[in-house]
């Protein structure tokens, strides 16, 4: 089955950035036409950054829908700012909150329920890589969203991102070739469940820059890209954009 994907050029600016380099990118930013933009920004920017141009999304929301938990964030909340997309699972948060596959499972499943569209993030750390354990490590964790989330992971998921730990803010970027490998084996993995998710995105992040963006983003199965330092430099970023499109 052959199908076109349209690319989707996601940054991550993680704890970072401010009101002054949001400005920057509202202004700077060329989207291109035949690629999707879109920035994850720090809670306090989303509030921000209404306009036209490209897309805003969320690092994370609560797995609660409301009530006393101090810090958290609903999705009503996000939907209320107009977000339309919510990053689930990022590694830095299974590492630093403790984030088990279960609470990314619960909070995936209330995101197909709403109106803003999750990206799941899977990825292993570097020991599982060296022990040759990649493929059953990812299909754990795609397994446990699967299981609670049902058929709304095929009817409503759009887009998941594979991110190998290792690669993440360390400059080590996955091969080509690498990358395409875990990439093919997700899409293979799930087509096989259920041939919707042919039409996936499956984004690629883990130091993706201006000098490498080409030649990930023309694998088969690499349909954009999540980006984090890159995506904290105008000039770096439009390069990125250029190059899916
Ligand atoms: P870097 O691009 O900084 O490696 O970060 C990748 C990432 O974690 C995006 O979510």
């Amino acid at each position: 089955m052959s199908e076109v994907r349209r690319k989707l050029v996601a940054g991550n600016w993680k704890m970072n950035g401010d009101r002054a380099l949001l400005n920057t990118f509202i202004e700077q930013l060329n989207v291109p036409q035949s690629a999707d933009v879109l920035l994850c920004l720090p809670y306090p920017y989303l509030g921000l950054a209404s306009q036209n141009k490209f897309s805003i999304g969320a690092q994370d929301c609560s797995e609660h829908e409301k009530g006393a938990h101090t810090g958290d964030v609903s999705l009503q909340m996000l939907q209320d700012l107009s977000v339309e997309y919510v990053i689930i699972g990022h590694s830095e948060r299974r590492q630093d909150h403790n984030e088990s596959n279960a609470v990314v499972a619960k909070k995936m499943a209330n995101a197909l329920s709403s109106n803003i569209k999750p990206i799941l993030c899977i990825g292993e750390p570097l020991e599982v890589r060296e022990n040759g354990d990649v493929f059953a490590y990812v299909q754990a964790q795609l397994d446990a969203v699967l299981a609670q989330c049902g058929d709304a992971f095929f009817e409503k998921l759009t887009t998941i991102a594979y991110e190998p730990i290792w690669a993440i803010g360390t400059g080590k970027t996955a091969t080509p070739e690498q990358a395409q490998e875990v990439h093919g084996f997700i899409r293979e993995y799930l087509t096989q469940k259920n041939a919707k998710a042919s039409q996936m995105r499956l984004l690629y992040g883990g130091s993706l820059n201006a000098s490498n963006a080409t030649a990930l983003l023309a694998q088969k199965d690499i349909d954009g890209g999540l980006i984090g330092g890159a995506s904290l430099k105008i000039d770096d970023f439009n390069v990125i954009c250029q190059a899916a499109s």
